[in-house]
């Protein structure tokens, strides 16, 4: 504006300068007539002179009121300044101007007016959804009020229009505000809210004649407050320490509110932990217990919804191996181990139930502690309790160590061998055993069960055991082949845990005793010396009996000769007559067979002899002998030669006594020996001579003698029958006679 104004001034000047010797005095205003002029701004009125060299300027106002301006005059051109423009300018400005006696006076209108700001919106509160608000528009410092319109719009709508007709009983600057009331929807969200101010200054000659006007803008933002605020948590409320917990929180509202996650303090203040949706908690701890708050926020309010989240001390957990109960074998090793979980550092301890010494070794480290047992004996069965404490907490864990034995597989053993048609006990022996009280024993025959025993007695002292079971049966050849099983059970430790179990077994192997024992001579047991005979000998029994060939002696013991089935006889001697003992032998018996073998030899070496000499004389006494060699059942017959035909002699042990020998017993005597085997002569001459003596004549009867060297002889009556008989019949068989002899 000054710079205008300075402008305006210049080309007056010039104006002036071309034309001031040719004009007549005038005088111009500017403004020219009226100006509105803002309360506060700076305004100069200018008056201007043409015509006149050095006019004087006076300025006044119309009805002589103070100034309130300043005047500036230099040359052709005076002005006067307001500043600032006040309500006391509100006047009509007179400009006087004087050229020598020539005067000029013009006339400017001042109107003040004030509008300095934008119409200011207030909401009375927030826009919500459906809650009735206020909108206020204020216009502040306006002047002069009677000429001000507001009227409030939403978007091309108009809420409200006033026009401020009041009378004006002072000058002042007043502010004027218009107030409608109206219930947002959501659809007013993005709409304009405005507020126009106008002040109707008809100031007609003006240029700025149309009103002034001013506006606002607001944009509408419609809230909803946040509402169904919910938490969700996974995975409860309900934690343990060292847990993880995620909490979520939802809220509705618009805009979308923003979450907060806080916890409730003791002193019930709120202490923020996230502005997240999403809550996580890790590792949490006992303090970490209590009410969560999860607040939804936004400009129109704020919802709140408490989640109570408890967080219980973990317990420690103690677990103990090889189990709550251990089965070991006496003599072996077992190691107990307490292991703990939860905790960091835990403190150990070992003891048995009954408080004996603990009688093995311990190591412990961190969470970890070992009992070794080795060599575990009847002491050591007991409980073995592990006591661990943690945080001022105690837990404490048995495991129950029993003990068995069973170190070998069960014996069986036979009462005796196994021979058909003999009842044998086996019996099934398990050794060192303990606890026998859950032993089980069971003997099969093939897969038969035979007989099964479950050992129940109670135990009164702790010891080694063998436990048998005794079974009796009868075996038969069908046996053979057949398996005998021997099975232990023991059952130790858990009632349902497998027995322990071992098993024998034998194959069954059923003898036979010998028997049917036959004997086959071949050609025949009566035999001519120097012949062969075979004598087979067969038998049977299981296993195969072995064959033992053996002769008897006279005493009753039997000379052992062969094992081969057939025993040959080569070449045969009288000696070899005799009894063979043929013994089919195995392990389960002997069975025997005797044959009598005879071996018949033809009479030799007889010898006849006159005694005491060939030749005697008449009187004498003459024995004449024959006797046979070696050979038995051989007859001897001493006969005389005559004419006539022969003379048997009456002999006794094939001795012939002449007592007084006769001349007529002079001659030819023979000895005959004769078995079946055959005949052997001798004869010998007997020479008599003469002496004159009587004659006592023997007529001998017949005889028959046993050869007197080998066999019994027999009573003289019982030789006489015989003798008799053999005559009768005119031959005799030995063998029958020694058949009827037995
Ligand atoms: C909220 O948590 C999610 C995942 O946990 C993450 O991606 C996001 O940046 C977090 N926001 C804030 C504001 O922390
Ligand atoms: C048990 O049998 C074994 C042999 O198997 C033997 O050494 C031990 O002496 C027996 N014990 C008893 C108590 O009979
Ligand atoms: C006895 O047996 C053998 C062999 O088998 C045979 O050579 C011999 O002739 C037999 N002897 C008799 C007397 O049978
Ligand atoms: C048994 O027989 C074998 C051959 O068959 C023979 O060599 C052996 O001498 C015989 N033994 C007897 C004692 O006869």
């Amino acid at each position: 504006m000054p710079g205008k104004m300075a402008m305006i001034f210049g080309a007056s000047q010039i104006l002036w300068a071309v034309f001031a010797a040719s004009q007549a005095f005038k005088i111009e205003t500017s403004p020219e007539y009226k100006t509105l002029a803002q309360i506060g701004d700076s305004v100069s009125l200018t008056c201007s002179s043409t015509g006149c060299e050095s006019p004087s300027f006076s300025w006044r106002t119309q009805i002589d009121s103070p100034l309130n301006a300043k005047v500036r005059s230099e040359g052709t051109q005076s002005s006067l300044t307001m500043d600032p423009v006040g309500f006391e300018n509100e006047h009509s400005y007179l400009c006087t101007a004087t050229c020598g006696s020539e005067k000029q006076e013009r006339e400017i209108q001042v109107h003040v007016y004030s509008f300095p700001k934008d119409p200011e919106i207030h909401l009375s509160a927030l826009l919500e959804v459906g809650k009735p608000v206020k909108v206020k528009c204020i216009v502040p410092d306006v002047y002069p009020f009677d000429r001000l319109e507001v009227e409030l719009l939403k978007d091309d709508t108009v809420m409200k229009n006033q026009e401020f007709l009041e009378d004006m009983e002072r000058k002042s600057l007043e502010t004027k505000s218009l107030e409608v009331s109206f219930t947002p929807t959501i659809e007013d969200t993005g709409k304009s809210l405005v507020c126009r101010a106008k002040l109707h200054m008809d100031v007609s000659d003006s240029e700025e004649s149309s009103p002034k006007e001013r506006k606002t803008n607001k944009e509408l933002q419609v809230y909803i407050s946040p509402k169904n605020t919910a938490i969700s948590v996974h995975p409860a409320t309900s934690l343990q320490e060292g847990d993880s917990v995620t909490v979520t929180c939802s809220s509705e509202g618009l805009p979308a509110p923003e979450i907060l996650w806080s916890k409730k303090l003791d002193n019930g203040n709120l202490q923020l932990l996230s502005g997240n949706a999403t809550l996580t908690l890790i590792a949490m701890k006992m303090e970490d217990s209590g009410t969560y708050v999860c607040e939804g926020v936004n400009p129109a309010g704020r919802n709140r919804k408490e989640v109570e989240l408890i967080v219980q001390e973990k317990p420690f957990t103690v677990d103990i191996s090889p189990g709550h109960q251990v089965a070991t074998q006496v003599g072996d090793s077992v190691v107990l181990t307490c292991r703990v979980t939860g905790c960091e550092s835990p403190s150990f301890s070992w003891r048995t139930q009954r408080d004996s010494p603990l009688s093995g070794m311990v190591r412990s480290e961190r969470t970890e502690s070992s009992v070794t047992l080795s060599s575990v004996s009847f002491e050591n069965e007991d409980h073995y309790l592990c006591t661990v404490t943690c945080r001022h907490r105690k837990v404490e864990k048995a495991i129950q160590v029993t003990l068995y034995s069973f170190p070998q597989d069960p014996e069986i053993e036979m009462s005796s061998l196994l021979v058909s048609g003999e009842p044998v006990t086996v019996s099934c022996k398990v050794p060192l055993v303990y606890p026998f009280d859950h032993l089980e024993i069971e003997i099969y025959k093939g897969e038969t069960l035979m007989m099964s025993k479950y050992f129940s007695e109670e135990i009164n002292i702790k010891s080694l055991e063998n436990k048998s079971l005794e079974m009796t049966f009868t075996p038969t050849p069908e046996d053979t082949g057949k398996v005998l099983v021997c099975q232990a059970k023991l059952h130790v430790g858990e009632v349902e845990s497998e027995p322990k179990q071992r098993q024998s077994t034998q194959t069954l192997y059923v003898n036979v005793a010998p028997t049917g024992t036959t004997v086959l001579v071949n050609p025949s047991s009566i035999l001519e010396e120097g012949s062969s005979v075979n004598m087979t000998c067969t038998t049977h029994g299981l296993p195969a009996p072995k064959i033992l060939w053996s002769r008897q002696l006279s005493n009753g013991d039997l000379q052992p000769l062969s094992e081969n089935t057939t025993l040959t006889l080569i070449s045969t001697k009288m000696e070899d007559s005799g009894i063979y003992v043929c013994e089919g032998i195995n392990q389960a018996g002997v069975n025997r067979k005797e044959v009598e073998l005879i071996i018949q030899v033809a009479p030799k070496d007889i010898q006849l002899t006159a005694f005491p000499s060939e030749s005697v004389k008449e009187g004498d006494m003459v024995i004449i002998s024959c006797t046979c060699g070696n050979v038995p059942e051989t007859w001897i017959i001493l006969k005389k030669k005559t004419e006539a035909g022969d003379t048997v002699l009456k002999s006794i042990d094939g001795a012939y006594t002449i007592h007084k020998v006769q001349l007529e017993d002079a001659g030819v005597y023979e000895c005959e020996s004769k078995n079946k085997a055959g005949s052997e002569l001798r004869s010998l001459t007997l020479d008599v001579k003469g002496r004159e003596n009587n004659k006592d004549y023997f007529s001998p009867e017949l005889l028959v003698l046993y050869c007197t060297s080998f066999l019994i002889i027999p009573a003289i009556g019982m030789i006489i029958y015989f003798a008799r008989k053999a005559n009768m019949k005119g031959s005799y068989s030995l063998v029958e006679a020694q058949k009827s002899k037995v």
